[in-house]
């Protein structure tokens, strides 16, 4: 599988000395990691560190944050030991944003300069299974900083990748290597976010997810013909004005000590892969960054990627509806009135709420078929999210306080933040039809737009089955975020993952 970003190993002695060596400072000069290099590695010695620190203090290095300085061959009496510092700043207050934006910064200079090989032996502090440390926060700036999405460019030549070495003593190492299946599994997510929606047709898409096979996952999908038979209306109604038809991906990770009873928690994206708003066109401005919304699609693929590769003990299952909201002569248009899979009638109001109506039939289908334990939903679902939230929280509505709690704590332990928005019956009834079972928009004034997308969504999960419903349309995209920016970010990947993880831990 070819996904962009650096090379990560996790190795526990350096053998030769090699490439440069990242050094941690905070803003009292104290060397936060220089204690790991020096039981690794006789070159590193109180006098060199000593040294490194009085040539730091003469270019005016304070260890301050997002400060970098590379020290080449410049270390009087170790001149082949080649060090780049880094500031944190105070690390009494070191947060996950501050230590992501550290990475950054150290992940632009490592792309700047174009270094193959960087050397991180991290601090024993940082490693202990306790929730504030800044090792995941720092890998995902560095990875931010040093990713580019360029395989469409002929001119500038393609650069060699980095190849990161992180010392990590035997016992934090499967730990470590979760982590960095995150980044892998992120990077997933953003590679096919990026992708435009002339190359990641819906089909393209299940080529990409098939991948996952090799890695454990078992992949099924259904064509246009088996929704059909599923009387998948909705994610049909959606489709079928475009030339690239609709698929369902159905993706399977069963640890083998899994009982067969045991239920599955299950993941459902939504995987617009271009929405132009249907016949209710999207107007410049709003449509050219609509190759992003199957951001949820992206985060649910991402996250099977990593849950495979961290062999995590739990059961789980992915869908993805995968669809291209088009406009033609065939197109659904506003005031038609749709069938859906789970049998309730469905009146559009306006053809540009499409995501939730593919994730109407993938809910259901997926309820129906898996029994699951619990259902989450991601999707880049509405502008009235990015409204209330920006790309700093997604909204989070839950049918299940326990279920919304846990998905609370691993956002702010992976950093990737949720608010909790209400449900409530007189938000369902802004949505009741005259003339259908439900309609697909609330008011014309369209008030309270992310609760009531959401109440949309509730209406079709069944058998009171805990749910909870993710709108990452601004933190996906992320486009004013200023770690991830356009290239987005993968958001959602690490929260799932995080908490396959916890519930192994129970
Ligand atoms: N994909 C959009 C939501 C979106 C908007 C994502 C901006 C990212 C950035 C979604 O399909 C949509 O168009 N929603 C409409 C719903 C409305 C017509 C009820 C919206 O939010 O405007
Ligand atoms: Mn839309
Ligand atoms: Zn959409």
């Amino acid at each position: 599988m070819n996904i962009n970003g650096c090379q990560h190993q996790c190795i526990e002695h350096i053998k030769q000395l090699q490439g440069y060596y990242v050094l941690f400072f905070s803003d009292d000069m104290q060397g936060l990691n220089q204690d790991a290099y020096m039981s690794l590695l006789p070159k590193f010695t109180k006098n060199s560190i000593d040294t490194i620190k009085q040539t730091l203090k003469e270019i005016g290095f304070e260890g301050k944050k997002n400060q970098i300085r590379t020290l080449g061959s410049k270390i009087t009496g170790c001149e082949d030991l080649r060090v780049i510092c880094v500031g944190l700043g105070n690390t009494d207050a070191l947060d996950a944003m501050t230590a992501k934006s550290c990475g950054l910064s150290l992940g632009k200079h490592i792309s700047k300069h174009d270094e193959t090989c960087i050397t991180i032996a991290w601090p024993k502090a940082w490693l202990t299974p306790q929730d504030n440390h800044p090792v995941h926060p720092l890998l995902v700036g560095i990875e931010a900083g040093c990713y580019r999405f360029d395989r469409y460019k002929t001119k500038s030549k393609p650069k060699s990748k980095t190849t990161f070495y992180h010392v990590v003593p035997l016992p934090y190492q499967q730990h470590f290597s979760f982590l960095l299946n995150l980044l892998l599994g992120q990077n997933l997510a953003k590679d096919l976010m990026n992708e435009p929606a002339n190359i990641l047709t819906p089909k393209a898409f299940t080529e990409r997810i098939l991948e996952l096979d090799k890695f454990g996952v078992k992949v099924t999908l259904l064509d246009c013909h088996q929704l059909e038979k599923e009387n998948m209306h909705a994610l049909l109604s959606v489709g079928k004005a475009s030339i690239h038809k609709p698929y369902l991906a159905i993706m399977e990770w069963s640890p083998s000590n899994a009982s067969t009873s045991q239920q599955p928690l299950a993941f459902v994206g939504k995987g617009i892969c271009f929405d132009t708003g249907g016949i209710n066109l999207k107007p410049s401005g709003f449509i050219e960054d609509m190759h992003h919304d199957m951001g949820g699609s992206a985060a649910v693929v991402g996250a099977m990627l990593t849950i495979a590769k961290s062999h995590l003990p739990k059961k789980v299952v992915g869908v993805v509806a995968l669809a291209e909201n088009s406009i033609a002569g065939n197109a659904t248009r506003p005031s038609d009135i749709i069938s859906s899979r789970s049998g309730k009638s469905i009146y559009i109001g306006n053809t540009d709420a499409e995501g939730r109506l593919i994730l109407a039939d993938a809910i259901d289908y997926t309820i129906d078929r898996f029994k699951p334990e619990s259902i989450i939903d991601l999707a880049t679902l509405t502008g009235a999210c990015v409204i209330a939230l920006g790309s700093v929280y997604a909204g989070l509505f839950s049918n299940n306080d326990i279920l919304a709690k846990s998905l609370i704590k691993s956002g702010t332990r992976v950093d990737e933040l949720l608010w909790r928005l209400p449900l409530h019956k007189a938000y369902d009834q802004m949505i009741d039809s005259p003339v259908a079972d439900v309609s697909n928009i609330g008011n014309k004034k369209r008030e309270a737009g992310a609760i009531t997308a959401a109440q949309f969504l509730q209406r079709f999960v069944k058998n009171n089955t805990p749910w909870a419903h993710l709108d990452i349309a601004g933190t996906a995209f992320g486009t004013s975020d200023p770690v991830h920016g356009k290239h987005c970010s993968g958001f959602g990947v690490a929260i799932l993952a995080d908490i396959i993880k916890q519930a192994c831990n129970h």
